[in-house]
Protein backbone atom coordinates (compact mmCIF):
# COMPACT_ATOMS: atom_id res chain seq x y z
CA UNK A 1 0.00 0.00 0.00
CA UNK A 2 1.36 3.48 -0.78
CA UNK A 3 1.52 6.26 2.22
CA UNK A 4 2.55 8.96 -0.05
CA UNK A 5 5.97 8.17 -0.11
CA UNK A 6 8.13 6.51 -3.02
CA UNK A 7 8.65 3.10 -2.47
CA UNK A 8 11.34 2.19 -5.36
CA UNK A 9 14.50 1.12 -4.68
CA UNK A 10 17.24 1.76 -7.20
CA UNK A 11 18.18 -0.94 -10.81
CA UNK A 12 21.10 -1.57 -9.21
CA UNK A 13 20.18 -2.10 -5.97
CA UNK A 14 17.31 -4.43 -7.31
CA UNK A 15 19.78 -6.02 -9.36
CA UNK A 16 22.44 -6.81 -6.82
CA UNK A 17 20.05 -8.13 -4.53
CA UNK A 18 18.32 -10.41 -6.58
CA UNK A 19 21.65 -11.53 -7.83
CA UNK A 20 21.84 -13.45 -4.39
CA UNK A 21 19.08 -15.70 -5.71
CA UNK A 22 20.03 -19.35 -6.74
CA UNK A 23 17.95 -20.37 -9.50
CA UNK A 24 17.88 -23.38 -12.30
CA UNK A 25 19.27 -22.32 -15.99
CA UNK A 26 16.64 -23.04 -18.50
CA UNK A 27 16.78 -22.55 -22.25
CA UNK A 28 13.54 -21.27 -23.89
CA UNK A 29 12.87 -22.08 -27.34
CA UNK A 30 10.16 -21.64 -29.99
CA UNK A 31 9.93 -22.57 -33.74
CA UNK A 32 7.02 -22.61 -36.63
CA UNK A 33 5.85 -20.64 -39.02
CA UNK A 34 7.23 -17.37 -37.44
CA UNK A 35 10.41 -18.22 -36.74
CA UNK A 36 12.73 -20.49 -34.32
CA UNK A 37 14.78 -18.85 -31.05
CA UNK A 38 16.38 -19.75 -27.87
CA UNK A 39 17.95 -18.18 -25.14
CA UNK A 40 19.03 -19.15 -21.72
CA UNK A 41 16.69 -17.85 -18.51
CA UNK A 42 17.39 -18.05 -14.96
CA UNK A 43 13.26 -17.19 -14.38
CA UNK A 44 11.69 -20.35 -15.23
CA UNK A 45 8.81 -21.11 -12.17
CA UNK A 46 5.94 -23.43 -11.93
CA UNK A 47 2.62 -21.46 -11.63
CA UNK A 48 0.15 -24.47 -10.52
CA UNK A 49 -0.35 -28.13 -11.28
CA UNK A 50 -3.90 -28.03 -12.17
CA UNK A 51 -4.01 -27.25 -15.13
CA UNK A 52 -0.39 -27.45 -15.15
CA UNK A 53 1.41 -24.12 -16.13
CA UNK A 54 4.52 -22.51 -15.75
CA UNK A 55 6.08 -18.85 -16.25
CA UNK A 56 9.29 -17.49 -17.46
CA UNK A 57 10.53 -13.93 -18.17
CA UNK A 58 12.00 -12.98 -21.05
CA UNK A 59 13.75 -9.50 -22.09
CA UNK A 60 10.62 -7.63 -25.01
CA UNK A 61 13.60 -6.69 -27.49
CA UNK A 62 14.64 -10.43 -27.48
CA UNK A 63 13.48 -11.63 -31.00
CA UNK A 64 12.22 -14.84 -28.98
CA UNK A 65 9.21 -12.79 -28.09
CA UNK A 66 7.58 -11.64 -31.40
CA UNK A 67 8.23 -15.62 -32.73
CA UNK A 68 6.79 -17.13 -29.24
CA UNK A 69 3.63 -14.71 -29.29
CA UNK A 70 3.04 -15.61 -33.21
CA UNK A 71 3.73 -19.12 -32.81
CA UNK A 72 2.05 -19.65 -29.95
CA UNK A 73 3.84 -22.20 -28.44
CA UNK A 74 7.38 -22.43 -26.68
CA UNK A 75 9.88 -24.96 -24.49
CA UNK A 76 11.34 -24.57 -21.55
CA UNK A 77 14.64 -27.08 -21.01
CA UNK A 78 15.99 -26.82 -17.43
CA UNK A 79 19.97 -27.66 -17.67
CA UNK A 80 22.56 -29.91 -16.20
CA UNK A 81 25.20 -29.18 -14.59
CA UNK A 82 27.15 -30.76 -17.90
CA UNK A 83 25.56 -27.86 -19.95
CA UNK A 84 27.59 -24.58 -18.92
CA UNK A 85 28.73 -24.06 -22.55
CA UNK A 86 25.49 -24.63 -24.04
CA UNK A 87 24.38 -21.89 -21.45
CA UNK A 88 26.91 -19.79 -22.60
CA UNK A 89 26.06 -20.02 -26.44
CA UNK A 90 22.20 -19.85 -25.47
CA UNK A 91 23.02 -16.37 -23.65
CA UNK A 92 25.29 -15.24 -26.62
CA UNK A 93 28.19 -15.28 -24.97
CA UNK A 94 30.59 -17.15 -27.22
CA UNK A 95 33.46 -15.16 -29.52
CA UNK A 96 30.69 -15.59 -32.45
CA UNK A 97 27.17 -14.44 -31.08
CA UNK A 98 26.03 -15.35 -34.79
CA UNK A 99 26.52 -19.17 -34.58
CA UNK A 100 23.44 -21.03 -35.13
CA UNK A 101 23.04 -21.84 -31.45
CA UNK A 102 20.74 -24.69 -32.26
CA UNK A 103 23.55 -26.23 -34.07
CA UNK A 104 25.02 -26.84 -30.14
CA UNK A 105 23.31 -29.49 -28.13
CA UNK A 106 20.61 -32.72 -29.78
CA UNK A 107 17.20 -31.16 -30.23
CA UNK A 108 14.05 -33.33 -30.85
CA UNK A 109 10.24 -32.27 -30.71
CA UNK A 110 7.47 -33.73 -28.71
CA UNK A 111 3.95 -32.23 -29.39
CA UNK A 112 3.81 -28.68 -30.29
CA UNK A 113 7.09 -27.94 -32.65
CA UNK A 114 9.08 -26.11 -30.64
CA UNK A 115 12.89 -27.36 -29.70
CA UNK A 116 13.26 -29.94 -27.05
CA UNK A 117 17.02 -30.88 -25.67
CA UNK A 118 17.57 -34.38 -25.62
CA UNK A 119 19.37 -34.67 -22.59
CA UNK A 120 17.81 -31.45 -20.56
CA UNK A 121 16.90 -32.22 -16.74
CA UNK A 122 13.70 -31.66 -17.68
CA UNK A 123 11.58 -30.57 -20.96
CA UNK A 124 8.81 -28.59 -20.81
CA UNK A 125 6.78 -28.56 -23.95
CA UNK A 126 4.30 -25.89 -24.17
CA UNK A 127 1.19 -23.96 -25.28
CA UNK A 128 1.16 -20.32 -25.08
CA UNK A 129 -1.37 -19.07 -22.69
CA UNK A 130 -0.52 -15.55 -22.04
CA UNK A 131 2.19 -12.92 -22.25
CA UNK A 132 2.49 -9.75 -20.54
CA UNK A 133 5.06 -6.96 -20.77
CA UNK A 134 5.86 -5.25 -17.29
CA UNK A 135 9.24 -2.82 -17.49
CA UNK A 136 11.42 -4.25 -19.98
CA UNK A 137 10.70 -8.16 -19.47
CA UNK A 138 7.44 -10.72 -20.83
CA UNK A 139 5.74 -12.50 -18.40
CA UNK A 140 5.36 -16.39 -21.03
CA UNK A 141 2.81 -18.20 -19.04
CA UNK A 142 2.76 -22.05 -20.55
CA UNK A 143 0.33 -24.96 -20.57
CA UNK A 144 2.38 -27.92 -20.53
CA UNK A 145 1.22 -30.68 -22.78
CA UNK A 146 4.48 -32.83 -22.96
CA UNK A 147 7.27 -33.42 -20.99
CA UNK A 148 10.60 -35.49 -20.71
CA UNK A 149 12.93 -35.36 -18.03
CA UNK A 150 16.51 -37.57 -17.42
CA UNK A 151 18.06 -38.68 -14.03
CA UNK A 152 20.80 -35.63 -13.64
CA UNK A 153 21.94 -32.52 -11.56
CA UNK A 154 20.32 -29.27 -12.47
CA UNK A 155 22.63 -26.43 -13.07
CA UNK A 156 21.97 -23.34 -10.95
CA UNK A 157 23.30 -19.79 -11.28
CA UNK A 158 23.57 -17.58 -8.05
CA UNK A 159 25.51 -14.89 -7.68
CA UNK A 160 26.22 -14.43 -11.19
CA UNK A 161 28.06 -17.68 -11.25
CA UNK A 162 26.90 -21.44 -11.61
CA UNK A 163 27.16 -23.00 -8.57
CA UNK A 164 28.08 -26.50 -9.19
CA UNK A 165 27.74 -28.97 -6.38
CA UNK A 166 30.38 -31.27 -4.88
CA UNK A 167 29.35 -34.97 -3.81
CA UNK A 168 30.83 -35.46 -0.87
CA UNK A 169 32.18 -38.81 -0.62
CA UNK A 170 31.44 -41.68 2.28
C1 LIG B 1 22.39 -17.79 -16.31
C2 LIG B 1 21.65 -16.80 -17.18
C3 LIG B 1 20.33 -16.48 -16.91
C4 LIG B 1 19.62 -15.58 -17.71
N1 LIG B 1 18.29 -15.32 -17.43
C5 LIG B 1 17.58 -14.53 -18.27
C6 LIG B 1 16.16 -14.37 -18.08
O1 LIG B 1 15.56 -14.93 -17.15
N2 LIG B 1 15.48 -13.58 -18.96
C7 LIG B 1 16.12 -12.94 -20.00
O2 LIG B 1 15.46 -12.25 -20.77
N3 LIG B 1 17.46 -13.07 -20.20
C8 LIG B 1 18.18 -13.87 -19.38
N4 LIG B 1 19.53 -14.05 -19.59
C9 LIG B 1 20.20 -13.30 -20.67
C10 LIG B 1 19.90 -13.90 -22.02
O3 LIG B 1 20.24 -15.27 -22.11
C11 LIG B 1 20.73 -13.09 -23.05
O4 LIG B 1 20.60 -11.75 -22.79
C12 LIG B 1 20.23 -13.28 -24.40
O5 LIG B 1 20.35 -14.60 -24.86
C13 LIG B 1 21.09 -12.41 -25.34
O6 LIG B 1 20.24 -11.83 -26.24
P1 LIG B 1 20.07 -12.46 -27.71
O7 LIG B 1 19.35 -13.79 -27.51
O8 LIG B 1 19.22 -11.45 -28.44
O9 LIG B 1 21.45 -12.62 -28.27
C14 LIG B 1 20.27 -14.94 -18.80
C15 LIG B 1 21.62 -15.25 -19.08
C16 LIG B 1 22.30 -16.17 -18.28
C17 LIG B 1 23.75 -16.50 -18.61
Amino acid sequence: MSNGKSQTVSAGDFTSALSLAANGVSVVTTDGDHGKAGLTVSSMCSVCADPALILACVNAENEFCSMADANGHFAVNLLTTSHTELSGVFAGLGTNPDVDRFNHGRWQTLKTGSPILTDALVSLDCNLVSATTHGTHRIYIGEVVALLSNESEALIYTNRNYAISQVIPN
